[in-house]
C-alpha cells in the first residue's frame, strides 16, 4: 500500500514529457498478433498491469511471447490457440475480459475468464448477449465474471449495439473473425476505432464507414506494430498545465486518433491554450506533439457524441471544470458508473472533499466554477487508477496538502506517472 502526499505546486510545470504507450492499442497489438500465424514484433508495448494481464493470458493460450527489449515484444504464434491453462486471469482489465470473450467464444476448447474484485462487479451481459446471438455458450455469475466459455461454432450477425462501446464492438468483431458469414456492428455513436485500424493493418477482411463496421472470417498477417502514446495518459499533463499557474509544457508522442481526441476539443471549447505542433502516422494511427499553457477557462457542456471520445478522461475533465468560470454540464455519461469504480459518485465525492462545487447527476455532473480548492483531505481510489491520477493533479492546486491512499493503482495503466510529473516541476 503506497500512500502519496501531494502539495501545491508554486512555480508551474515546464519542459517536455514523452507519453508512454496507449493501453487500448497495446492490448489489441498482443491479442491480434497472437491470432496471426508467424512472428510479430510490437514496439513501445505498455508496462501497465492491464496490458501485462493480456500478455500473460495469451501465454497461457499457447502463444510464445518474449520481451526482447524494455518495451519490445516478440510474439510467435501458430495462428491457433490452445487451452494450456483454461483458467485465465484478466486482473483489473475490462478490455482483456470483454475482447477475449469474443476471441474465445468460437474456439474448439473451453475456458474460464476471471478478474479482481473491481472487474468481478462490472457488467458482462453487454458482451454475452451478442455472443449468444452468434451461437456462443457462456455461463456467467448473473451477467458478471467469472465467465465460463464453452467453445462453439459461431455465425455472423448484424448487431445494433445499444451503447457506444469499443469493448462491445471489438468483442463482436473478434468473434466475427472466426464465424461463418458476415458480422456487422452498428453503434449509436462512433467509439474508439483501434480494432478496425489494427485489423485493417493486419489484412483482415474488414470494411468500416461512419458508425458501421463489417468483418468476415479472416486470417491475420503478422506485422511490426509501433504503439502510439496514450492520449488518456496525456490528459493528466494537459489538465495540470492548464490549471497550475505559470505552466507551459510540450507533450510528445500523443495518440491523436480522432475517436480519442474529445479532450482536445473540450479544452478548446473552454478557451484553453492548446496547440498541435506536429503530426505523423504509426501503424495506422495518428500521433503528434502538443503544447499546453496555463489558461483562463470557461465552463461548457459535454454530451452525446463527445462522450465516447473522452470517456476515460471525464474524471480529470471534471477537475478541470472546477477551474473554469461558470457552469460545466456533463451528460449522457451514465456508463461512467460501470467503470473500475462508479466514477460519477467517486469523482463527485472526491472533488467535493477538496472543496469543489460538484453536483452528481444520474448521467454525469454539474460543476460550478471557478473554485479555489482547499484540499487537506485523505482520498480513497477504490481500485481505480484514473481516480489516483486525477487526485494527484488536483493536489497540485490545493491550498493544503492532500493524501492519496493506495496510489499504487496508477500501475494499472501508467507506472511512469509520478516520475514523469516530477521531471516537469521547476
Ligand atoms: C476501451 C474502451 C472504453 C474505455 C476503456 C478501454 C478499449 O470502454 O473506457 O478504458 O480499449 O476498447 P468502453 O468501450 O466499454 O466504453
Amino acid at each position: 500500500m503506497v500512500d502519496v502526499k501531494v502539495a501545491k505546486n508554486k512555480n508551474g510545470l515546464k519542459g517536455s514529457v514523452v507519453i508512454p504507450s496507449d493501453k487500448s492499442i497495446s492490448h489489441r497489438s498482443v491479442m491480434f498478433s497472437s491470432l496471426a500465424k508467424g512472428k510479430s514484433v510490437i514496439h513501445n508495448f505498455s508496462h501497465g498491469a492491464d496490458c501485462i494481464s493480456t500478455m500473460n493470458l495469451f501465454k497461457n493460450l499457447g502463444v510464445e511471447i518474449t520481451r526482447t527489449e524494455d518495451k519490445t515484444l516478440e510474439v510467435v504464434s501458430s495462428g491457433r490457440l490452445s487451452a494450456k491453462t483454461p483458467d485465465l486471469n484478466c486482473g483489473n482489465s475490462g478490455t482483456t475480459m470483454r475482447l477475449c470473450s469474443g476471441i474465445l467464444a468460437g474456439q474448439d476448447f473451453d475456458t474460464i475468464l476471471f478478474g479482481d474484485e473491481s472487474l468481478s462487479k462490472r457488467p458482462m451481459k453487454r458482451v454475452i448477449t451478442p455472443l449468444e446471438m452468434m451461437g456462443a455458450k457462456i455461463i456467467s455469475n448473473d451477467g458478471k465474471a467469472p465467465l465460463k466459455i464453452f467453445g462453439s461454432p459461431l455465425t455472423g450477425i448484424k448487431y445494433e449495439s445499444p451503447i457506444a462501446s469499443a469493448q462491445v464492438k471489438s468483442c463482436v468483431l473478434l468473434a466475427g473473425l472466426n464465424a461463418e458469414g458476415v458480422t456487422t456492428v452498428v453503434e449509436p455513436y462512433l467509439s474508439r476505432n483501434h480494432t478496425e485500424l489494427l485489423l485493417d493493418y493486419m489484412r483482415a477482411d474488414i470494411v468500416y464507414s461512419g458508425n458501421e463496421v463489417t468483418v468476415k472470417k479472416s486470417e491475420l498477417e503478422p506485422k511490426v506494430i509501433d504503439v502510439a502514446g496514450d492520449i488518456s495518459s496525456s490528459a493528466y499533463f494537459i489538465v495540470a498545465a492548464l490549471i497550475v499557474p505559470n505552466s507551459d509544457i510540450v507533450i510528445k508522442n500523443v495518440g491523436l486518433n480522432p475517436t480519442r481526441t474529445g479532450i482536445i476539443d473540450v479544452v478548446k471549447r473552454m478557451g484553453g491554450n492548446i496547440e498541435i505542433l506536429s503530426q505523423d502516422k504509426v501503424s495506422g494511427e495518428q500521433v503528434g506533439d502538443i503544447r499546453v499553457k496555463y489558461s483562463d477557462l470557461k465552463g461548457c457542456s459535454i454530451s452525446g457524441a463527445d462522450i465516447p471520445r473522452l470517456i476515460d478522461e471525464l474524471p480529470v475533465i471534471a477537475l478541470l471544470a472546477t477551474q473554469a468560470e461558470g457552469e460545466t454540464v456533463i451528460s449522457d455519461a451514465q456508463d461512467l458508473r460501470k467503470k473500475e469504480s462508479d466514477r460519477i459518485t467517486t469523482v463527485a465525492n472526491g472533488l467535493k472533499s477538496l472543496g469543489a462545487d460538484v453536483e452528481e447527476k444520474e448521467d454525469g455532473f454539474i460543476i460550478h466554477g471557478k473554485t479555489d480548492l482547499t484540499g487537506g483531505a485523505e482520498l480513497e481510489v477504490f481500485h481505480d487508477h484514473r481516480l489516483a491520477m486525477t487526485y494527484y493533479v488536483a493536489g497540485l492546486i490545493c491550498e493544503n496538502e492532500i493524501l492519496i491512499k493506495e496510489f499504487e493503482w496508477v500501475n494499472i495503466s501508467f507506472p511512469e506517472f509520478e516520475k514523469l510529473f516530477n521531471n516537469l516541476f521547476v
